[in-house]
């Protein structure tokens, strides 16, 4: 929740603007740390959810690696001080170039999506001399109940290896010695509440391994990669993701085999709730049958409740009048630029301050400058 210290010290900030609690993230990074520890879990924070210097910094002190899904993210996981031995690079298309940096960088591991793209590495490892070690991102054929755009490890998916593939990749192994197959990766989407689709991966994780195992490839690793979801409803109820069930369930259901270690990418449940995009309502236009607030943030500011009709509370953070329905609207030229629709908001007026909660994942990281807006800064709770 915003102080209201905090609300205070924003009179003064240009909005809209994006604003972190550091000292949830950091909690919420110790009560993570804790779990990963106690079960002898290996994390690399995902780039993709919010790369924000300051946030890169608190995650890499809490001791997690980094997953990164561009050349770039490579780059600046290494320039933000992730050892390269704990960065793990995924990604369907990756470019000759992209590839060259994480070579260079000597990562721990790539995450593979496919047969064509196994050879590219070998071969560029090869003209660098250098063996590239490798890990299968594999598609199991899970549906993870989640957004379709969010949802990755269903077979008409276009993420990962199929087991249909499996005997291809064997034939690679043949002929390539300049990749080691160390393991085996696994996403299945992302903002996943149900535990049983974690359950589930488990179990289909080890038939998969047997694959390998049978054939004479031993598996180093499992990467069981990220997607645990978030509460976006009651943000305030509850701020730290339930890291407890969802590493209990994993290992209650993941056979780990001797000496492997076990992997996991987390973004989301690491940065969503400590982030909030701050606006200030420039009108609020009352229709015949609906009341629309007009903030000065926008879609280009906050895509997900655009792009996947995703949930964001909303607070008025300097009205406690009586409660009414609004529809709460950006200035963007798009009808799809509505943070809200029939939310009961205490009665609102132009001026007000308003906090769009839970996006420090996917929010700062995905903004764009549609309309020739500008890109809303980011505030931190302790340089306020
Ligand atoms: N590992 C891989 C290979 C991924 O593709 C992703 C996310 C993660 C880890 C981290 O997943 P998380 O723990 O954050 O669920 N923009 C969308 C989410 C896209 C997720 C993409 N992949 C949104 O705003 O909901």
């Amino acid at each position: 929740m915003i102080t209201q210290e905090a609300i205070k010290a924003f009179e003064t900030i240009h909005t809209p603007f994006y604003y972190y609690d550091m000292d949830l993230l950091n909690k919420t990074l110790q009560i993570y740390t804790s779990l990963t520890n106690k079960y002898g879990y290996s994390a690399h924070y995902a780039l993709k959810a919010n790369a924000n210097p300051k946030i890169l910094s608190a995650i890499q002190k809490a001791g997690l690696g980094a997953d990164c899904v561009s050349g770039n993210e490579v780059a600046l996981a290494v320039k933000s001080g992730f050892p390269a031995e704990k960065i793990v690079y995924a990604g369907v298309g990756k470019s000759d170039m992209e590839i060259k940096t994480a070579l260079k960088a000597g990562i721990f591991s790539f995450n593979c999506e496919s047969v064509p793209e196994i050879k590219i590495i070998n071969d560029l490892a090869a003209s660098m001399g250098k063996v590239a070690h490798i890990a299968l991102r594999i598609n199991p054929d899970i549906d993870a109940h989640t957004h379709k755009y969010i949802s990755t490890g269903r077979k008409e998916d276009k993420f990962g290896i199929s087991p249909w593939m499996f005997e291809g990749v064997a034939g690679l192994f043949e002929s390539c010695n300049n990749i080691k197959l160390m393991g085996l990766h696994f996403h299945v989407g992302s903002q996943i509440l149900d535990m049983s689709v974690f359950e589930l991966l488990c179990r289909r994780i080890e038939e998969l391994q047997g694959w390998f195992v049978e054939h004479g490839y031993p598996i180093a690793n499992i990467n069981m990669g990220g997607g645990l979801g978030v509460d976006y409803i009651n943000p305030g109820e509850h701020p730290i993701a339930d890291f407890e069930s969802y590493f209990g369930v994993i290992n209650k259901n993941l056979k780990v085999r001797p000496g492997q270690t076990v992997h996991f990418e987390p973004g989301r449940a690491i940065v969503a709730q400590c982030g909030h995009l701050v606006s200030r309502v420039l009108y609020v236009k009352i229709g015949q049958r609906k009341k629309f607030v007009i903030l000065d943030a926008g879609m280009n500011d906050l895509i997900r409740p655009a792009l996947y009709q995703a949930h964001h509370d909303i607070e008025n953070l300097t009205s406690q009048k009586r409660k009414m329905r609004y529809d709460v609207v950006g200035p963007v030229c798009e009808s799809s630029d509505k943070f809200a629709s029939n939310v009961m908001l205490p009665q609102t007026k132009r001026g007000d301050l308003v906090a769009i909660h839970t996006a420090g994942a996917y929010g700062q990281v995905m903004a764009m400058r549609y309309n020739q807006r500008d890109i809303a800064k980011a505030y931190y709770s302790d340089e306020l």
